[in-house]
């Protein structure tokens, strides 16, 4: 009988190359998706990288009859939550949308979870929790003070799946704070695919590289950094992807346990540096201007990856040419995504 591992959100950037990390591991995913940021093509694409596409139950995981139907119906070991909103404006628009599929979300799937007696949870959280840093690298013991609902909705959800962790035994929660993901797989079939203009910095550059938009614009260049732009961050989404794996393992082979840990690699790049690295990887020019400070963005911060390594034995080990490289094959292989 298959033991699977539920990854909600698993048709998205990181939950489809934690997929390809768990089926590379001897694991099964299966994927619980609403599609409401990512396509079901993405499954074909699976199976030819891992040799079978994980099953998709095509749903919303604030559906807790659904839920509890998955849970009855299929041996589920564990559960990997990546289901959720993630773009930063859009909480500030509309903040109760963001509490419900965010938190609302996670609490619908704890509850159903507790209800099934699945007890193995690892959580998408994210270092904006940490808001802006008194100091870099930052620990998991920084304060925490997110500014804006995006944000406070993931700090929210640690918090109740602390709470939940202590009410009652046997619990094991893992909740991962990622840095700035990018990148692709080796393969260049499976990427990272926003809708619209994109908010972040990497699929902004390789569409500028491919030709989609006519230039980035650098939004400040006179923080006090190196080189006047902002530094963060950058971990290859198949590093993160092995951190989750990590995490599972670990979880999976203690009587309970709460960890909160930050899985980033430790060292801060410039929007520049990240645009000369991407130049070289794809051979191509990416013209740039220089524009204000985008607001309420943090000069720099980066992780301290301490803990990952001492409690998960993880590290990531991809570098920024790597990251780009494997950004630019999934680009230019897919330019007009899935
Ligand atoms: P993504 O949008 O590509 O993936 C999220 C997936 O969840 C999508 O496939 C979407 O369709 C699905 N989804 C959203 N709401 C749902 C719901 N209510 N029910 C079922 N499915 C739902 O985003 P991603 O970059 O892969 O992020 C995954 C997780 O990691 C998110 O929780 C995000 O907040 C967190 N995170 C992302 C970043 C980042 O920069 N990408 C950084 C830190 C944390
Ligand atoms: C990186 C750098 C920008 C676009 C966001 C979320 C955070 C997390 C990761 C989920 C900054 C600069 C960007 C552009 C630019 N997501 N930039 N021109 O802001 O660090 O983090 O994604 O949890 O919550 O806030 O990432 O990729 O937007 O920006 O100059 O067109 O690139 O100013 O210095 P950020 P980003």
């Amino acid at each position: 009988m298959k033991n699977y591992v539920l990854v909600t959100g698993g048709a998205g950037y990181i939950g489809s190359h934690t997929c390809v990390a768990l089926a590379a591991a001897g694991y099964t995913p299966l994927i619980l998706d609403n599609l409401c940021n990512s396509s079901a093509k993405v499954l074909d694409r699976l199976a030819t990288i891992s040799g079978a596409a994980p099953r998709l139950i095509e749903g919303d995981v604030r559906d807790r009859a659904l839920l509890d139907r998955v849970f009855a119906q299929e041996p589920v070991q564990a559960v990997i939550h990546f289901a959720g909103l993630k773009a930063v404006g859009d909480s500030v628009v509309d903040p109760l949308l963001y509490y419900d599929n965010n938190v609302n979300g996670s609490l619908v799937l704890a509850a159903a979870m507790r209800a099934a007696g699945v007890r193995t949870l690892i959580f998408s959280s994210s270092a904006t929790v940490y808001g802006e840093p008194d100091e870099s690298p930052i620990p998991e013991s920084a304060p925490t003070r997110p500014a804006n609902p995006y944000g406070r909705s993931k700090l929210m959800v640690e918090e109740c799946l602390g709470d939940l962790y202590r009410s009652e035994p046997g619990w094991r929660i893992a909740l991962l704070r990622y840095f700035n993901p990018v990148g692709a797989h080796e393969s260049g079939l499976i990427g990272e695919h926003p809708q619209g203009k994109p908010n972040n910095l990497m699929p902004f550059v390789s569409q500028v590289a491919v030709g989609t938009r006519p230039e980035l614009v650098v939004h400040g260049g006179d923080y006090p950094t190196p080189d006047g732009t902002g530094v963060r961050d950058y971990v290859h989404v198949m590093d993160l992807a092995e951190g989750h794996v990590a995490a599972l393992r670990h979880a999976l082979a203690q009587p309970q346990a709460l960890l909160t840990v930050n899985l980033g690699t430790g060292r801060g790049c410039s929007v520049l540096e990240v645009v000369q690295a991407f130049e070289r990887a794809s051979g191509r020019p990416v013209p740039r201007t220089i524009g204000p400070r985008r607001p309420g963005d943090v000069p720099a911060y980066w992780g301290d990856p301490a803990a990952a390594a001492e409690v998960l034995g993880w590290q990531a080990r991809r570098t920024l040419d790597q990251m780009c490289a494997d950004s630019w094959r999934w680009q230019s292989g897919n330019p007009e995504g899935y």
